[in-house]
């Protein structure tokens, strides 16, 4: 067993894999329910004049109901190309995924997507923006839907600013209206709050709970944070890089409901310790003589500040 791993259980007592009895019936009750997403041998090759590059390979697992799955792994590893290929707004070439047991050929209703850049259009005000999607499949009362999706994410009152009148946050929670209005099986989040500063980025967080505690929807959460895919998740998917690989699938020991005090309790540790060896494990020892700063290289500093 790795060194973190067991410092990790000696500290507390308890390791990730721990789980209380009431974890434990949880994963039991979400393995019986259905399968909503089933990604089989996935494999996606790019072909470029500079040659092949394997983006992701071998990828296996299955999203159950309501279920709350983030991905993790170091930058370049294949996450975005994986929600792009369950978007279908790109191929894979090898294996397959599939959506209630039909195979993802193209982008559909059934899935929703929330990206990191804001996807919002600047000239439609944002009950507009929101009414957008079931004003294209012409179903329902566009405008009434929209605001009822506005009020759970809190932005009945913004219905007719414009985007640039709101804050990273806010136009982030409309985006998550425009994509839950028309109720999509599946809701795709890539890197969503990864431009929000720090407290935004939390209050997000546990709005995002709230809302999927609120709504039928499974969610697939792209991030490189290890404490945002702890604290959102049910289970945490591992990828590796070059190619893209499952290193290993965590189920999250921390109990449900979550609140941001767990972000110091055992279990959170336990898996946070486990994520990093994953994550960023031991660099290999450089040589000798590459260990030493050279300070006669270059100097990132005025040498008249004088600080030695
Ligand atoms: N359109 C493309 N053409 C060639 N290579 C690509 C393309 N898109 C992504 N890649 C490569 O695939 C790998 C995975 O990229 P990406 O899915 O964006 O990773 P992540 O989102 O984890 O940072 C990277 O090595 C990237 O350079
Ligand atoms: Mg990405």
């Amino acid at each position: 067993m790795n060194q973190e791993i067991t410092q990790a259980i000696n500290r507390d007592g308890i390791g990730y894999l721990d789980q209380s009895e009431a974890v434990k019936a949880r994963f039991e009750s979400i393995r019986q329910r259905e399968v909503i997403l089933e990604v089989r041998d996935l494999g996606k090759r790019f072909r470029s004049p500079q040659g092949e590059v394997d983006a992701l390979r071998g990828i296996n697992f299955s999203v159950h109901r309501r279920e709350f799955i983030c991905v993790i792994g170091p930058s370049g590893c294949g996450k975005s190309t994986l929600a792009r290929i369950i978007a279908g707004l790109d191929h894979h070439t090898s294996g397959e995924a599939l959506l209630d047991g039909k195979p993802i050929t193209g982008p559909g209703q059934d899935r929703g997507m929330v990206f990191q850049g804001y996807s919002l259009f600047p000239w439609l005000t944002v009950k507009k923006n929101v009414m957008f999607g079931p004003l294209m499949n012409r179903r329902g009362d566009a405008e009434s839907d929209a605001l009822l999706w506005l009020e759970l994410v809190g932005l009945e009152k913004f219905a007719d600013a414009y985007p640039h009148q709101l804050s990273g946050g806010m136009r982030q929670r409309v985006a998550i209206a425009r994509a839950l209005v028309n109720q999509p099986r599946i809701l795709l989040m890539d890197e969503p709050f990864g431009a929000l500063d720090a407290q935004t980025r939390a209050k997000m967080q546990s709005h995002l709970i709230d809302i999927w505690r609120n709504v039928d929807v499974t969610v697939l959460f792209i991030t490189h944070d290890l404490d945002e895919a702890i604290y959102l998740a049910d289970r945490i998917l591992v990828l590796k890089a070059h190619p893209g690989e499952v290193q290993e699938i965590i189920e999250v020991p921390v109990p449900r409901p979550r609140s941001p005090a767990q972000f110091d309790s055992p279990e959170f540790r336990a898996t946070k310790a486990r994520l990093a060896e994953l994550i960023h494990p031991e660099p290999e020892p450089m040589p000798e003589d590459e260990q030493a700063v050279k300070p006669h290289l270059i100097r990132f500093t005025n040498v008249a500040d004088n600080v030695e």
